[in-house]
């Protein structure tokens, strides 16, 4: 299972409003404690920040903000150290308009740089076709008025899009790819790698889809072709390397071709399934898509419901019960689970006042800091961190929640621990179990016939009799009656792992 972390709101080394690696490090002790296989940290590169480090101004480097390449290679082996893998954030689609080579591509038409990126003509009133950028419903054409000509970004002007189909292009981003698998990363976690390739001649998007980010919408062979180049890179470096790709179709059937042959992505997040409110029919769905899709064709799942684009769960689903439940789903569904740093403390999103909102995208709810103590700085140092505090962090930290064996943070430490000790959760066969309307139950067929798991998670608001599942119940999502025989009842907002019976 993977863990992200997004550094500026994680840790801080010395008294700052934003975190660095260093404080990453000195926190590694909790993600142990947890059970956390591999991490995957957010951009920390030199950025001017316009969307907090997506907008990337040199792919070597670390931002002064999070420390330099000494504290990058410290916190790498402090985690080899502790048999944690690390993933970083690899930004091929795009890079910050400061970017030196944006900067060069700029500075006339017949720069050498000038077609690394993707520059047309035109009349300045018209975009050159009708594609809408991500964050706010403007065309994603920018008019540079020192060389006449729009240029392309699906994102904030600030990230101009890079042209995959210069091989300059590809040859610098695999020397990015090669510059930290040659420090020792374990992968990458691949920003919106869908979108590298572009359709010839850059047709309109359908009329049906205006108004929607082409972000969402960019589908095309190309960009196979070109994951299977950096697959091709990756399969070159001793060890298991990963590519965990960022695709951002919200169609699990589109998704899974990014797996390829086994010659694409090793792993991609499959998003609709975050997008599914808290009803077990619409649950149902997701999870069939996902065995057709991506389990039939032999590739492996994902599974994720909070990250720092999207509210957080728990504040979508409304309740830390809710929450709790939901860790079934993560852990025990065939696939592995991308967890984001402070879901383990039942994090709500902070409630963030107009005058402190800093996103393009209006993501800084989910962005909040992690608070590790209860003290009014939450271990930072500062009480006013670079966003508001998340709800209730007086309690709801690092620190009291360890403290207390009920908590959810002692929930996802104990199923963590059962799936580690299972080969049935870790990479067992998936069967619906027959159940009553409102709830989701599957039982996961142990490999090895070592003893399959059963899981059940209500979701339909009322205490269900379950007449299917019977055995011991391993870990229950409110703790209560582990150990003890299921007693065939589950109410409402709550799951159990059973080792069944029969
Ligand atoms: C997806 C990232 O997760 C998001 O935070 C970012 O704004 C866009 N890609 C653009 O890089």
């Amino acid at each position: 299972m993977f863990y992200q972390i997004y550094p500026r709101s994680y840790a801080s080394s010395d008294p700052s409003p934003t975190g660095d690696l260093a404080g990453i490090e000195a926190r590694l002790d909790h993600l142990s404690w947890l059970g956390v296989d591999a991490v995957w940290i957010s951009p920390f590169y030199p950025s001017p920040q316009a969307d907090f480090g997506y907008d990337v101004a040199d792919f070597c480097d670390v931002d002064p903000t999070f420390g330099d390449l000494a504290a990058f290679d410290s916190l790498l082996a402090a985690c080899h150290e502790r048999g944690l893998r690390l993933l970083v954030d690899l930004v091929p689609n795009h890079t910050s308009d400061q970017h030196p080579w944006f900067v060069a591509a700029r500075s006339g038409r017949d720069d050498p740089r000038r077609d690394w990126y993707i520059w047309r003509d035109g009349d300045r009133e018209t975009p050159p076709n009708n594609w809408v950028a991500a964050f706010r419903p403007v065309p994603a054409w920018t008019w540079d008025d020192a060389t006449d000509q729009w240029y392309l970004h699906q994102f904030l002007p600030e990230q101009p899009d890079l042209n995959w189909d210069n091989p300059a292009v590809v040859e610098a981003m695999h020397g990015v790819m090669r510059f930290w698998l040659d420090r020792g990363v374990d992968g990458f976690r691949v920003d919106v790698v869908h979108g590298i390739g572009k359709e010839p001649g850059l047709p309109d998007d359908p009329p049906e889809m205006a108004g929607v980010p082409h972000a969402t919408l960019n589908d095309t062979a190309r960009t196979h072709e070109l994951i299977r180049g950096m697959r091709e890179l990756l399969d070159g470096y001793p060890g298991d390397r990963l590519l965990l790709g960022e695709v951002y179709l919200l169609s699990t059937e589109k998704v899974a071709r990014y797996y390829g042959d086994g010659d694409e992505l090793h792993l991609a997040f499959n998003f609709p399934p975050l997008y599914t409110p808290w009803d077990a029919a619409r649950w149902q769905v997701q999870i069939a898509d996902t065995r057709r899709h991506i389990d039939e064709r032999g590739a492996w799942a994902t599974w994720v419901l909070s990250n720092h684009d999207n509210v957080r769960h728990r504040t979508r689903y409304g309740g830390e019960p809710r929450a709790r439940a939901a860790l079934f789903l993560l852990l025990g569904l065939r696939g592995s689970p991308v967890l984001y740093a402070g879901e383990e403390l039942g994090l709500d999103d902070a409630v963030v006042p107009p005058e402190r909102v800093v996103d393009p995208g209006g993501r800084d709810g989910c962005r909040a800091p992690i608070p590790w103590t209860g003290a009014p700085d939450h271990g930072w140092g500062v009480t006013d961190a670079w966003l508001p505090w998340p709800p209730d962090a007086s309690n709801r930290n690092v620190e009291d929640l360890v403290a207390d064996e009920t908590s959810i943070t002692h929930l996802y430490r104990r199923l963590l621990a059962a799936r580690k000790s299972s080969a049935a959760l870790r990479d067992g066969d998936h069967t619906p179990v027959d159940v009553p309307d409102g709830v989701v139950a599957w039982r996961r067929t142990a490999p090895d016939g070592s003893g399959d798991r059963i899981l059940a998670v209500n979701m339909g608001g009322e205490p269900a009799r379950l007449t299917t599942v019977t055995g011991t119940v391993l870990v229950a999502s409110d703790g209560a009656g582990e150990g003890d025989e299921f007693s065939g009842t589950l109410s409402a907002d709550r799951a159990v792992l059973v080792d069944p019976a029969d």
